[in-house]
C-alpha cells in the first residue's frame, strides 16, 4: 500500500492555486482561502504543499488564544518561544518575511470569533506579505465575506468538493497500484457511501484490498464485495 497523496481533483486544484498566489503580480493580495467538509482532504493537501516549498503550518485549537497561538508558531519558524507576547509576534513577522516563507493557517474556523486572534493573522500578513493560506470548513467562506478587511486581502479560493468517481480511481490507483483492478460499479457504490469524503474512501479502498489479498483475486467486482458496508460495521 503506497502511503502517498493522491492527485485528486481538489489537490490539483489547490496546487494550482497556490502557485498562482506565489506567481502573482504587484499589487494582488496574497491570501488564500480553501474551504470545504471534514474529511475532504484539505490538511493532506496543506501538507503535500508545504513540504514542497518549506513553508509554515499551524493547526489552530479551540482552546488557542493569540499567546498560545504564537508560542507554537514560534516553534514551527524554528524558534524559542519567548514569554512576551509581541516578541513572538515579531519573531514570526522577522522569520516569515527574511525566508519569504508562505504561512498555511489550519483550522482556521478557531480565529473567526476571536477578534484578537483575526486581527494578529491580519497584522503578520501585512507586516510580511507573504503568501498566507487559510484553511477551513464551509462555514468560514461565508463568515469571512462579512469581514472586509480579510475578504479584501484574500485572491484565491479553493473550494474541496466531494470526490467524484474519476477521483475515487486516483485515489484507488495510487494506494493499490495496477496490479489488482477494482470495478467500476464497486468504485461507485464506495463513492456514494463515503459522500465522497476522502477519509471513508480511503478505508473503505484499504477494506477492498485486503479482501482482494485474502482471495487472491486480481479483479474485484461489487459482487465478490457483497453487502458489507465499507466502513464501520
Ligand atoms: N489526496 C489524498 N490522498 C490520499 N489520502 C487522502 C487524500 N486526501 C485525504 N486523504 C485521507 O483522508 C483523511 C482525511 O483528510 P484530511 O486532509 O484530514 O481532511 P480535512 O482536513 O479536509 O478534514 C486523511 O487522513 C487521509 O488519510
Ligand atoms: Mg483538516
Amino acid at each position: 500500500m503506497n502511503p502517498i497523496v493522491a492527485p485528486v481533483k481538489n489537490v490539483m486544484k489547490a496546487q494550482i492555486s497556490f502557485n498562482r498566489l506565489l506567481s502573482r503580480p504587484m499589487g494582488v493580495p496574497a491570501m488564500g482561502l480553501w474551504h470545504g467538509d471534514s474529511g475532504r482532504g484539505k490538511s493532506t493537501t496543506a501538507t503535500y504543499v508545504y513540504n514542497q516549498i518549506h513553508g509554515v503550518y499551524v493547526s489552530v485549537r479551540d482552546a488557542d488564544s493569540v499567546a498560545s497561538l504564537m508560542r507554537r508558531l514560534v516553534e514551527e519558524c524554528g524558534g524559542q518561544p519567548r514569554y512576551a507576547k509581541n516578541k513572538n509576534i515579531e519573531y514570526v513577522i522577522e522569520h516569515l518575511s527574511m525566508n519569504e516563507l508562505p504561512l498555511f493557517i489550519d483550522e482556521a474556523d478557531y480565529l473567526m470569533d476571536k477578534k484578537e486572534m483575526l486581527n494578529t493573522v491580519r497584522d503578520i500578513y501585512d507586516a510580511t506579505e507573504v503568501p498566507m493560506i487559510l484553511i477551513g470548513m464551509d462555514q468560514i467562506a461565508r463568515r469571512i465575506q462579512s469581514n472586509r478587511q480579510f475578504f479584501n486581502r484574500i485572491s484565491e479560493w479553493v473550494e474541496f468538493k466531494p470526490a467524484d468517481l474519476e477521483d475515487v480511481k486516483v485515489v484507488a490507483k495510487s494506494m493499490i497500484g495496477d496490479e489488482i483492478v477494482l470495478e467500476e460499479e464497486l468504485l461507485d457504490r464506495l463513492r456514494k457511501s463515503a459522500h465522497g469524503e476522502m477519509r471513508r474512501i480511503v478505508i473503505g479502498i484499504n477494506k477492498i484490498h485486503n479482501l482482494a489479498k485474502v482471495n487472491e483475486l486480481d479483479l474485484v467486482t461489487s459482487k465478490d464485495w457483497g453487502n458489507e458496508p465499507f466502513h464501520g460495521f
